[in-house]
């Protein structure tokens, strides 16, 4: 079984086409986000215009791929999907770019995974619509120029600055996603949970939020799992009772830890004397890519404030000291409140 805290996403998420939001008015939370979005398509069909290329740059699970989808709708145009690392050659980019029509909106996940030669030609595609193409190879070879319809690219990442500065400069319209407050994770839920059939109410919503670690994606997983315990009992309504034996069951703490963040904050008490350690010796130590761990366990444990970046690298805090039940000996004058 994947990690049930994974903010990736697993096969059984398939399931939850239905529950992705269509509209961005169905779209909880990332109000910013939102009517950034709202005035620019709005504009864009005032003048007749296709809408911007968009960034859309944040942690994995929080509704990038969503978003994507979204704008296809508000905008009316064909949804094209696409990721960086499966478009390997400049022709592979040329078929999907000239089969585009008018307003249709291509989607690149993982656009910082693109060969540098293939984006070097998205350059043209996304300023002027056109797109140049070497044919041939040695002397002979030669540029050939292609119009293509006008489209909107929308690009996601899990960090901005993993892109080229050329290709971050394309884009009108850049948003940063940021995890959600456990309010409007809770908001999630309950819609989420209104669509599976289920009853939940305000304070299991939140009792679930606050172990979601403001992913949508893992609040909707989390939820699930809470209704196979329901099922079992014949219930449809999701109990304080229900919660507690679903997290014990995931070995999910009351901060919404599981063992994995668990493990990497022993290792940097236990193994590193708390910090500084590098992020490369850090994800040595527990096996892992250190992509895998800059972008994908790393961005929630810094946010919430168990680990800290420092110069030298990565430090336990105070808070991820007491959240693996270390006694806090030298941190006694630190108000541990946020
Ligand atoms: N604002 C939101 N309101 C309601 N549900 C949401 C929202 N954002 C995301 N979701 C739900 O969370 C799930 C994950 O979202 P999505 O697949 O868009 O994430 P993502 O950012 O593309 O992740 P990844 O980077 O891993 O591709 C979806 O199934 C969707 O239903
Ligand atoms: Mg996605």
């Amino acid at each position: 079984m994947g990690r049930i805290l994974s903010s990736e996403p697993q096969n059984e998420d398939e399931n939850f086409v239905t529950i992705r939001p269509t509209s961005l008015d169905e779209y909880i939370g990332q109000k910013e986000v939102k009517s950034r979005l709202e005035i620019s398509i709005r504009a864009s069909k005032m003048r007749g215009d296709v809408l911007d290329h968009v960034l859309l740059a944040g942690p994995p699970g929080l509704g990038k791929t969503t978003l994507a989808m979204i704008i296809a709708h508000e905008t009316g145009g064909h949804l094209q999907a696409t990721s960086g690392p499966v478009i390997e050659r400049q022709g592979d980019l040329a078929a999907v770019l000239t089969s585009l029509s008018s307003g249709d909106v291509l989607f690149i996940d993982e656009i910082h995974r693109l060969p540098r030669v293939v984006e070097e030609i998205l350059y043209n595609a996304m300023e002027d619509f056109q797109l140049d193409i070497l044919v041939g190879k040695g002397p002979g070879a030669r540029s050939v120029r292609l119009s293509i319809n006008p489209f909107t690219l929308v690009g996601a990442t899990t960090r901005s600055g993993l892109l080229t500065p050329p290709l971050r400069n394309r884009f009108g319209i850049a948003l940063e996603l940021d995890f959600y407050s456990v309010k409007d994770i809770a908001l999630i839920i309950k819609r989420t949970a209104s669509i599976l059939g289920m009853k939940i109410n305000e304070e299991c919503a939140l009792e679930i939020a606050k172990r979601s670690r403001g992913t949508p994606r893992i609040a909707n997983r989390l939820l699930k799992r809470a209704r196979d315990f329901a099922t079992v009992k014949s219930e449809n309504t999701i109990t304080l009772e229900t919660i507690g034996e679903t997290f014990r069951a995931m070995k999910i703490d009351s901060h919404g830890l599981d063992d994995v963040d668990r493990k990497i904050l022993s290792k940097i008490l236990n193994d590193y004397h708390g910090g500084p350690v590098g992020l490369n010796s850090l994800a040595a130590t527990m096996g892992m890519e250190t992509e895998t761990v800059s972008e994908v366990y790393e961005p929630y444990l810094l946010q919430a404030g168990f680990v800290a970046r420092t110069s030298r690298g990565r430090i336990i805090t105070p808070k991820g000291y007491a959240a693996i039940g270390k006694p806090l000996i030298g941190f006694e004058n630190l108000d541990l409140e946020e």
